[in-house]
């Protein structure tokens, strides 16, 4: 209930305007790298030393076009960057579609896409890849539609599945195959029982099916999650089906578990952290508040004491 409430709240125009418009705290500093591009380079320096990152600049619920084209060209100057300085083979970037277009009331699809592909090629010519966040159910068939336009072009597109939605199971055959890259994660977004299962062990379970068929499919999995056990599942799964440490992925989020991520790639696992930066980190932070209620003492705790 306490997760359905904040995840509300993160919705919420008036509860954004208030939050976001104080200064940068250092707790949304936990889970967010910085508000500029700077951070971002910064914090991926630092990152690259044992771990691979993926780079989301913030945004999300994009209602006007320029604001689309603000995230674009911030996604293109931040990619020119990273292979300036060398970054880009160990950095690619994750976008969400509705920080591109998609909710925009015309032509929302066409308009995510021709952003989508702007980024897509910005990061093939820096010699990265792009993965496209998965926002909530409502957006699924869209943007899986979006990634597999994308992949005429840019094969190496990545797609994110949930395995809270019951459909993810069947998704992830469909996306199993030779050259595809799923990210596979629980799922941060409140859904109805009709579309997805709403109880912890029924999403951890079907986390485990989903595993199962991307690590004896074709293509890269990408184990999005913090959970220790679908950690030491996935290792198993990876290494009853010949997968080495180049032949699938753990991935965590920056400021979560930040010990067990240098302790996994010192093992010798491919571990990439998704490092968020940006001045819109008010959805991503509510999230983060969301799925932790100790995080979200503490931040009514700080809130109380400033
Ligand atoms: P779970 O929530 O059960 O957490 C397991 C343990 O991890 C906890 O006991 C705690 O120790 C730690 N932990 C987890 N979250 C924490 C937090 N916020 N603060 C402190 N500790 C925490 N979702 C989505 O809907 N669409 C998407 O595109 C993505 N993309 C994405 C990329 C990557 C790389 C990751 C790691 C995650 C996402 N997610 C996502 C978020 C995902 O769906 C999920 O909400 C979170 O990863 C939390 O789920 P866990 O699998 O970690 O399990």
């Amino acid at each position: 209930m306490l997760r359905t409430a904040v995840l509300a709240a993160a919705r919420s125009p008036l509860v954004r305007r208030v939050v976001e418009s104080g200064p940068f705290d250092p707790l949304v500093g936990r889970f967010v790298a910085g508000t500029r591009d700077d951070d971002a380079v910064a914090a991926v320096r630092r990152l690259a030393t044992d771990r691979y990152i993926t780079v989301d600049h913030l945004g999300e619920d994009t209602t006007d076009r320029a604001q689309a084209d603000g995230i674009v060209a911030a996604y293109l100057r931040l990619l020119v960057r990273l292979a300036d300085e060398g970054l880009a083979h160990r950095t690619e970037v994750s976008v969400k579609l509705s920080a591109l277009g998609q909710r925009l009331p015309v032509d929302a699809d066409k308009i995510a896409l021709d952003a989508a592909r702007q980024v897509c090629a910005a990061a093939g010519a820096a010699g990265t890849t792009v993965t496209v966040d998965m926002e909530d159910h409502t957006t699924t068939d869209r943007t899986l539609q979006t990634v597999r336009d994308l992949r005429v072009d840019f094969p190496w597109t990545g797609a994110v599945l949930q395995s809270q939605l019951r459909r993810t199971e069947a998704d992830c055959r469909d996306l199993s195959g030779p050259g595809s890259r799923v990210r596979l994660c629980k799922g941060a977004y409140d859904e109805p029982a009709s579309v997805a299962f709403r109880t912890a062990h029924e999403v951890d379970r079907s986390f485990v099916r989903c595993l199962r068929v991307l690590m004896e499919g074709r293509g890269l999995p990408m184990v999005a999650t913090h959970d220790p056990r679908l950690v030491e599942i996935a290792r198993v799964l990876a290494a009853r089906n010949d997968r080495g440490p180049a032949d699938w992925e753990l991935q965590m989020l920056y400021g979560v578990r930040p010990r067990a991520q240098t302790e996994l790639a010192a093992e010798g696992l491919r571990m990439r952290v998704y490092l968020p930066y940006g001045t819109e980190w008010f959805g991503y932070f509510m999230r983060r508040l969301g799925e932790r209620p100790a995080n979200l003492a503490f931040f009514a705790r700080a809130l109380l004491t400033r």
